[in-house]
């Protein structure tokens, strides 16, 4: 089943609690939460306050993404707060076993997010216990980017590692998901779809959500 994955990063920051509610109540089933740390990526975000503050306001899945170098810094603080799945970068830690081995302790979903200029094989020894794999298919900062078409491909080759090497780990993609892209990324195989700027900035977000599943019959 397709899983809608809403992030928070172009939600109105005034209003955080009730747009999750806003996301949830429309049919989302995660909620992606990107994090910043003006090192990884240029920008700042979200901190585990934040991630603490709204777990009080919502059940949803909270699908926490660090783009943050050396994340083992940082994983105690995001699983304590109550993140449900913590994905980190390949390419900002050197101790991807220790976090794995963290994250399945805390009985947490370990997942792994690639930059798009990452080869997609370079997952291959983190596969055991691996639950998400993100594609990002825009380089990693800002919210509202155009969607790299090398994506695809990307996907149907995280599939294909997936299904050969026996992994169970969920496909994602983040990173300008609108109806057209979205439909893209369904057909190579895509199990979950982050949209941040074409969800939060819906007035209908329920009509959004079905669109982004494929069930609107005008799309
Ligand atoms: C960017 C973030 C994305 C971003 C997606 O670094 O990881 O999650 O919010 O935003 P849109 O959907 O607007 O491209
Ligand atoms: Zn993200």
């Amino acid at each position: 089943m397709l899983i809608i994955s809403p992030s928070l990063f172009a939600a109105d920051p005034g209003h955080l609690a009730d747009e999750v509610a806003r996301v949830a109540d429309a049919g989302a089933e995660y909620l992606h939460i990107d994090v910043m740390d003006g090192r990884f990526v240029p920008n700042l975000s979200f901190g585990p306050n934040i991630v603490e503050g709204l777990r009080k306001y919502s059940n949803i899945c909270f699908d926490v993404h660090l783009m943050v170098e050396e994340p083992e810094n940082h994983l105690d603080a995001f699983l304590q707060a109550g993140s449900d799945i913590v994905t980190v970068h390949l390419e900002a830690t050197k101790k991807m076993d220790e976090i794995r081995r963290r994250c399945v302790e805390a009985k947490r979903g370990f997942g792994i997010s690639l930059r798009p200029s990452t080869p997609v094989s370079a997952v291959l020894p983190y596969i055991e216990d691996l639950s998400l794999l993100l594609i990002m298919s825009i380089n990693p900062g800002f919210g509202g980017q155009s969607f790299m078409e090398g994506s695809l491909e990307r996907i149907r080759e995280a599939v294909k590692i997936r299904d050969a090497a026996g992994g169970s780990y969920a496909v994602s993609v983040d990173g300008g998901i609108n109806p057209k892209t979205a439909a893209l990324c369904r057909d190579a195989g895509v199990d979950i779809l982050v949209a941040g700027t074409y969800l939060f900035k819906s007035e209908d977000v329920s009509a959004a959500v079905n669109t982004l599943r494929g069930n609107d019959v005008n799309s």
